[in-house]
């Protein structure tokens, strides 16, 4: 379906959809040469973030995050480009906002350790389990 190190997954968290960022976050990840492979808006239930974010569910922050992250509709998207983990990683900066470099996404519009505006796959396994979570094989171009 696609090559080795081609895909990553994002989402436009809550944070970010409530404060209209949405699109100005999308333009910047097109300008930046990532491919939208995939996109819809979706309402995670609570079980769905639970499962997502597994890996977290004994850190303090699990059931803030869920909280969060159930908050509002948000966009998840599948995006290509060639070394695409890595390089979406650059893109949005580090978790910590204060931490970020001038320039990422969550420089630009995170205000939180815990509300950071968007997330990026960390390898290129969770790339394509995240992505799977979301869309069918079919659904992804
Ligand atoms: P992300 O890296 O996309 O996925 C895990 C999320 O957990 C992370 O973004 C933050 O939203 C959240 N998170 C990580 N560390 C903390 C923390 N110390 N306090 C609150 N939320 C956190």
């Amino acid at each position: 379906m696609y090559m080795e190190n081609n895909i990553t997954f994002t989402m436009i968290k809550p944070d970010a959809m409530e404060n209209g960022h949405a699109g100005e976050i999308l333009s910047i990840i097109i300008k930046s040469g990532f491919y939208i492979s995939a996109l819809k808006l979706v309402s995670l239930s609570k079980k769905q973030a639970k499962i997502f974010y597994n890996i977290h569910r004994t850190k303090p922050f699990f059931d803030e995050l869920v909280e969060f992250m159930t908050r509002c509709p948000i966009i998840v998207a599948v995006l290509k480009k060639k070394n695409a983990v890595e390089d979406f990683r650059q893109l949005i900066g580090s978790t910590n906002p204060d931490e970020a470099k001038n320039g990422t996404i969550r420089k630009l519009f995170a205000s939180s350790m815990g509300e950071n505006s968007i997330h990026g796959s960390d390898s290129n396994e969770n790339a394509r389990v995240e992505s799977s979570f979301f869309f069918a094989g079919s659904e992804i171009f």
